[in-house]
């Protein structure tokens, strides 16, 4: 095949992988939440508990102890917080949406269960977070005082 075609197909299958999920960088993903509204000084905390409950991947999936799944880059369980097919659960979410590379919609619905519950609901964070030095390491180098 000649080069042109092949590089049409590579672009298209790159296309279609990131359609589907995306892997933030560590201070993609810390912008990326500031411009959904996140708190800049709490926002190592939440880099930092994404990173330890999915690795900043928008479309990991995993089965949670209470017969539920974790979705997307927050690990939201839908068991509580959506439902499947339709709107529900206590964010009145799709589960789909928390998978896909748009994250406005898993943002507001963690926003919600932290204000309910707080960053201790995450075992990630509990694990990974909670008492170090780390999530403000990130803030310090994703948002350095001289840039603003
Ligand atoms: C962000 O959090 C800090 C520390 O709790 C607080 O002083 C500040 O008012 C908050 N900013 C916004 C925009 O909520
Ligand atoms: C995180 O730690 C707190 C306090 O130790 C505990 O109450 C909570 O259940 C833990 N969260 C998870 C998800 O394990």
């Amino acid at each position: 095949m000649n080069l042109g075609y092949f590089l049409l197909i590579s672009v298209g299958a790159w296309e279609v992988m990131t359609v589907e999920s995306k892997l933030y960088t560590k201070c993609g993903l810390a912008h990326e939440l500031v411009r959904c509204g996140f708190n800049k000084s709490y926002v190592g905390n939440w880099v930092c508990l994404i990173e330890s409950e999915s690795g900043r991947d928008t479309s990991k999936q995993t089965n949670k102890a209470n017969g539920g799944k974790g979705l997307g880059l927050f690990q939201i369980n839908s068991k509580e917080w959506c439902q499947f097919g339709r709107a529900g659960g206590k964010c009145n979410a799709k589960c789909e949406d928390f998978l896909d590379e748009d994250i406005a919609k898993d943002a507001a619905c963690a926003k919600k269960i932290q204000a309910e519950l707080g960053f201790r609901y995450w075992e990630g964070w509990n694990r990974s977070c909670y008492g170090r030095s780390y999530p403000s390491t990130i803030v310090n180098a994703c948002f350095p005082p001289q840039s603003g």
